[in-house]
C-alpha cells in the first residue's frame, strides 16, 4: 500500500492493489475529497478531478470567484455555516455564541500501522506493514482547535479506517456540539441504500431501498446501538448483486447513539456521514483538552455484496476482536435460560450439565437468577453475589462441580444495570441515571447505573472480579436488557450533562477492558436482550455475541443472513432450542434447528433430559459433526447465496482456505408439492477440483457446481412414501463438499 502527497497539487492519495481513495488540499485550505473506489493511476496532477462549477445563487468564499462555493465541493470535514448547506461532520459552539469553523490544512505526516484509540475501541495492526496510517491537522485559526484527522489503509483489502481527534489548542472553553466519525462526499447518487434494522427478536433484517433526494438515515438514541438500527450501513449499485458489482459499506464502531445519513443534493451529490448522534450529544472541551471521535470503517468492493462481507468478516475476526479466544474454535455451550427461567435449583442444573457432558458439550452456561434476591426479574439486579438457597455452595462451588464432571462452567451477568429491590440500589440510590426531582421510567423493572460515574464502575467491577478471581468461571454473558432514559447524572455538572451517554458507553469500555485484561482466558459473549448491542463495539471486547432472544430456527435464518452482512460467523451466537419455540411456537425439525446454528458459535438452549432417546442420538451426532467441522464453519470464507428475504428457499455456504473443503446449507420455509426443479449455484469452490459431496460416490467439479450448481430438488415432495422420511415444512439440508483425487 502507498500513501502519496504531490506537493504541487497538494493532492493526497491512498492506494492499494484494490481501492484508492483521493483528497486535496483545496485554495481556502480545507480538505477536498477527490475520489473512492477502485484502484486508479497515480499521478502528478491529480488535482483536475476536483469539479468546480459556477451555479447560480451559490454562496461564495473569494471574491470574483463564483465557482469555488462549499455548497458544491466534495470535502472531508465539512463544516457548518460558511456556504455549505448540507449537514456538516462538525460544529463548535464558541463563548460569543459563534457555531462557525474555518479547518485549514496546518500539516500531515505518515505513520506505519496504526495507532490505537485510547478508551475506544477500534481496529489494529500486529505488524506495521499490515497499514498505514496519513495524519493530517488541520487548524481553525480562530478558536485554534486542531482537528486531528485518521486515515487508514490496510494493506490487504478495500479498507479505509477513519477517526477524528478534537484538540482545543486556544484559550477559550468550546463544545463540540456535533463530531461525527466520516463524511464521504460521493459525485453521483446511483446507489440503493442497504440497511440491518428490526426490533426485539427481529434483528438485523435487511432492507433496500433506492437513495432519493434529501436525507435518508438510521441511527439510535437509546444509549446503545439498540435492535433497531445496526451501526451499518451499504451503498450499493442497483446491478450490485451478492456476488459481483460494485457496493460500499459504512460500519461505525460504537455501541452507543449512532447517525448513519445519506443527503442526496439538488445535483445528486450523495453526502455519507457516519458517527456519534449530534441530538444526544454535546463535549465541552477546556483549553488543552481534545476529544477522540469513535472509528468509522468504509469498505470499497467491485466483487459485490459478498465480497464486502468477506472483507469485513476478515478485518473484524483477526483485526478487531483480540485476545485468547480471536482465533480458537468456540466451545459447544449449553445455556440453561429457556430450560428454566428463573426455576432452578444446583442439583437441577447439575443433572442438565451431566447430560450435556454425555452429548458431547463442552460448556454450561448459568444465566439469569444465581445472584441476590432474584427469584424473578423485579429484584436483586447489582447484587453480584450468588444466592445461597439457590446455590449453596456460591458460584466456586458449582463451577468446581462442573470442572469435576469435565464440563467447563460459565456465567450471565447485567453488569450496568440495578433494580430497585437490591442492596445495591438501596446503598446508593443516586448511582442510577435519572433527572432529580423527576419520575424514573423503569424497563424490566430495572433502572441503569450511571456508567459515566467511575466511583460506579469501580464498584460493579470490585464484584465480578471477585467472582470471576475466586471460581472457575471460563466463560462471562454480559447482558444488558434496557435502553437509556431521563438521562442525567449527578455527578457531573450542567454544562456537561450532553456528555452522558458518550461518557456510559466509555464507562462499559472501560469495564470490558478490565476484565478482559484481568481474566484473559475467560471467553465473553456480548448481549442485549439478544442482538441490542451487536456491533462492532463490543467485538473489540467480546469475540462472539448472542444475536437475537429469538432461537425459532426459521426466524433465525434471515437474522444471520442480515447479520452476515457484517459480523463473521465466528461472533454470531446461536443455539438449538426446544419446540414449540418460545418464541413464535413454531415446531421445526430438530436437524433444521441444528442445521441453522452451525453458522454461528453453536450451542443448545433447552434441557435435554426433556428428548427422546433418538432425539438424544441425533444431538449427539450434530456435536461430534460441529466438533468436526467448526473451524470451517467458524472461520472459513461465508457465501450469502439464497436470500431467505426474497424466496421460501435460503443458501449459504463456508469454503475452506485451501478451497478442498466446503459446506452449503440448504433452507426451505414452506414445503412444495411437486415443486420445480432446483438447484443452488455454488461460489469461491476451486474450479479444477472435484469435490464429493456427503457420502455418495458422485463427484463433480467445482466449475460444475459454480455454473450448472448443486441439484437440490426434493422428489418426495408431494408424495408422503412410507418407506420415506416425510418431507415437511422448515425443510433443511446440509452438503459437506470434500476434494477427491480421481485416478
Ligand atoms: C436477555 C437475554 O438475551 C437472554 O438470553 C437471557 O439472558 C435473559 N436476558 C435473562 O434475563
Amino acid at each position: 500500500m502507498n500513501i502519496v502527497y504531490h506537493q504541487q497539487s497538494k493532492v493526497f492519495h491512498m492506494y492499494n492493489e484494490s481501492i484508492s481513495y483521493v483528497m486535496m488540499v483545496l485554495k481556502n485550505g480545507h480538505l477536498g475529497h477527490l475520489y473512492f473506489g477502485k484502484k486508479i493511476h497515480d499521478r502528478k496532477g491529480m488535482s483536475d478531478l476536483l469539479e468546480l462549477a459556477a451555479r447560480p445563487m451559490a454562496s461564495c468564499t473569494f471574491m470574483g470567484d463564483k465557482a469555488f462555493s462549499l455548497e458544491h465541493i466534495k470535502q472531508e470535514l465539512p463544516v457548518f455555516g460558511t456556504g455549505d448547506y448540507r449537514s456538516s461532520a462538525v460544529e463548535i459552539s464558541q463563548e460569543n455564541g459563534s457555531r462557525i469553523s474555518d479547518f485549514q490544512y496546518h500539516s500531515h505526516h505518515v505513520d506505519s500501522g496504526k495507532p490505537l484509540l485510547t478508551g475506544l475501541p477500534a481496529t489494529y495492526t500486529e505488524d506495521d506493514d499490515e497499514a498505514s496510517t496519513l495524519v493530517i491537522d488541520l487548524l481553525d485559526p480562530v478558536t485554534k482547535v486542531r482537528a486531528e484527522l485518521f486515515y487508514t489503509i490496510f494493506a490487504e483489502g478495500g479498507i479505509i479506517a477513519r477517526s477524528i481527534c478534537y484538540h482545543n489548542e486556544g484559550a477559550q472553553a468550546l463544545k463540540l456540539e456535533r463530531a461525527l466519525s466520516l463524511c464521504l462526499d460521493l459525485p453521483d447518487c446511483e446507489y440503493q441504500w442497504l440497511q440491518l434494522s428490526g426490533a426485539w427478536s427481529r434483528e438485523r433484517q435487511i432492507e433496500i431501498h433506492k437513495l432519493a433526494s434529501g436525507i435518508q438515515a438510521i441511527g439510535s438514541m437509546r444509549g446503545n446501538s439498540s435492535h433497531h438500527h445496526n451501526p451499518f450501513l451499504a451503498l450499493k449499485r442497483p446491478e450490485t448483486t451478492e456476488s459481483q458489482g460494485e457496493a460500499i459499506g459504512f460500519s461505525l464502531i460504537y455501541s452507543g447513539n449512532f447517525l448513519m445519513q445519506a443527503e442526496v443534493d439538488a445535483h445528486d451529490v450523495t453526502r455519507v456521514l457516519a458517527g456519534i448522534h449530534p441530538d444526544t450529544f454535546s463535549w465541552k472541551l477546556e483549553p488543552k483538552e481534545c476529544f477522540q471521535t469513535p472509528e468509522a470503517v468504509m469498505i470499497y468492493t467491485d466483487q459485490g455484496l459478498n465480497g464486502m462481507s468477506q472483507t469485513f468478516h476478515r478485518l473484524y475476526q483477526k483485526r478487531l476482536a483480540r485476545g485468547y479466544w480471536r482465533d480458537r474454535e468456540r466451545p459447544i455451550l449449553i445455556n440453561n435460560w429457556e430450560a428454566t427461567y428463573f426455576d432452578f435449583t444446583e442439583e437441577k442444573l447439575l443433572m442438565i450439565a451431566s447430560k450435556a457432558k454425555e452429548c458431547g458439550i463442552e460448556l454450561f452456561v448459568l444465566d439469569d437468577g444465581w445472584f441476590g434476591a432474584r427469584n424473578n426479574d423485579q429484584a436483586g439486579l447489582g447484587d453480584w453475589m450468588a444466592n445461597p438457597a439457590r446455590l449453596p455452595n456460591g458460584i466456586a462451588g458449582i463451577a468446581q462441580r462442573m470442572e469435576e464432571m469435565g464440563i467447563k462452567f460459565g456465567l450471565w451477568f447485567e453488569p450496568e444495570m440495578v433494580n430497585e429491590d437490591s442492596d445495591l440500589y438501596r446503598r446508593h440510590p443516586e448511582w442510577v441515571i435519572s433527572v432529580p426531582g423527576r419520575a424514573k421510567s423503569h424497563g424490566r423493572y430495572q433502572y441503569v447505573l450511571d456508567f459515566s460515574n467511575r466511583e460506579v464502575v469501580d464498584c460493579i467491577y470490585e464484584m465480578m472480579a471477585k467472582i470471576l478471581g475466586q471460581a472457575k468461571v471460563s466463560y462471562v454473558k454480559w447482558d444488558m436488557n434496557r435502553s437509556i432514559t431521563e438521562c442525567f447524572s449527578s455527578n457531573l455538572p450542567p454544562e456537561r450533562q450532553g456528555e452522558v451517554y458518550h461518557r456510559y458507553i466509555l464507562g462499559v469500555y472501560d469495564l470490558y477492558e478490565r476484565l478482559t485484561q484481568q481474566f484473559p482466558e475467560v471467553l465473553f459473549e456480548s448481549c442485549a436482550s439478544g442482538g441490542g448491542r451487536f456491533d462492532p463495539g463490543m467485538l473489540y471486547y467480546a469475540p462472539q455475541g448472542w444475536a437475537s432472544d429469538d432461537t425459532d430456527a426459521v426466524e433465525r435464518m434471515k437474522i444471520q443472513y442480515g447479520t452476515s452482512l457484517c459480523y463473521p460467523i465466528s461472533s454470531i451466537g446461536t443455539h438449538v432450542s426446544m419446540v414449540p419455540n418460545h418464541q413464535v411456537y413454531r415446531q421445526t425439525p430438530l436437524h433444521t434447528r441444528a442445521n441453522v446454528a452451525y453458522f454461528g458459535t453453536f450451542g443448545y438452549e433447552l434441557d435435554l433430559n426433556k428428548l427422546t432417546e433418538e432425539e438424544i442420538a441425533e444431538v449427539k451426532t450434530q456435536i461430534a459433526f460441529m466438533k468436526q467441522y467448526r473451524r470451517l464453519l467458524q472461520f472459513g470464507t461465508f457465501y450469502r447465496i439464497k436470500s431467505p428475504f426474497a424466496e421460501n428457499e435460503m443458501a449459504w455456504m463456508v469454503v475452506s482456505e485451501d478451497k478442498r473443503t466446503a459446506i452449503v446449507g440448504w433452507y426451505r420455509v414452506l414445503n412444495v408439492v411437486n415443486g420445480r426443479f432446483t438447484r443452488v449455484r455454488l461460489h469461491g469452490l476451486d474450479p479444477e477440483i472435484c469435490y464429493q459431496i456427503n457420502a455418495d460416490s458422485f463427484c463433480c467439479y467445482g466449475d460444475e457446481l459454480m455454473n450448472l450448481g448443486l441439484c437440490t430438488t426434493d422428489s418426495t415432495a408431494g408424495e408422503v412414501r412410507r418407506e420415506q422420511t416425510p418431507c415437511t415444512d422448515f425443510e433443511s439440508r446440509l452438503y459437506v463438499l470434500s476434494a477427491v483425487e480421481l485416478e
